[in-house]
């Protein structure tokens, strides 16, 4: 159960990565497939680390995973619209990909400071 647990944590750091990379260093304002799967990655390796420090009988602050939930869907959904718009061509969608970033950023502060 440790490892899976510790394997979950090293996927839900490299969706970070790859939404923070390509949003805020690499691709900014375009909505890379890094971005919409890290933001989708992040959703499902989030629930499942829930469960599995559950199943562990692991304290969790509620509060703090749900606020993070709600920043994850926003998350998703700012990158889901913007790789939708350009997939249809309407041009990139640069403030939602922004937003996508800055929402991920702010999840990795909760993450870390709100202990
Ligand atoms: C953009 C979305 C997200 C980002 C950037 C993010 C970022 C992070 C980071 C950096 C950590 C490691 C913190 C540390 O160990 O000190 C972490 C841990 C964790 N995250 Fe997220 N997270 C996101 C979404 C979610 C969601 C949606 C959930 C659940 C609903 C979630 C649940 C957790 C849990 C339970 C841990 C603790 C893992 C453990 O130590 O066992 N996260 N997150």
């Amino acid at each position: 159960m440790e490892i899976l647990e510790q394997l979950f944590v090293l996927a839900h750091l490299l969706g970070m990565a790859a939404v923070v990379g390509s949003a805020v260093f690499v691709a900014r304002g375009v909505a890379t497939p890094a971005l919409v799967w890290g933001a989708r990655a992040q959703l499902v390796t989030g629930l499942v680390l829930v469960g599995l420090n559950e199943a562990a009988d692991d304290e969790l602050n509620t509060t703090k995973v749900a606020v993070k939930l709600l920043v994850a869907l926003a998350v998703v959904a700012c990158a889901e619209i913007a790789a939708a718009g350009e997939r249809k061509g309407r041009g990139s969608r640069a403030q939602l990909v922004t937003a996508a970033g800055a929402l991920a950023l702010l999840n990795t502060a909760i993450a870390v400071l709100w202990r």
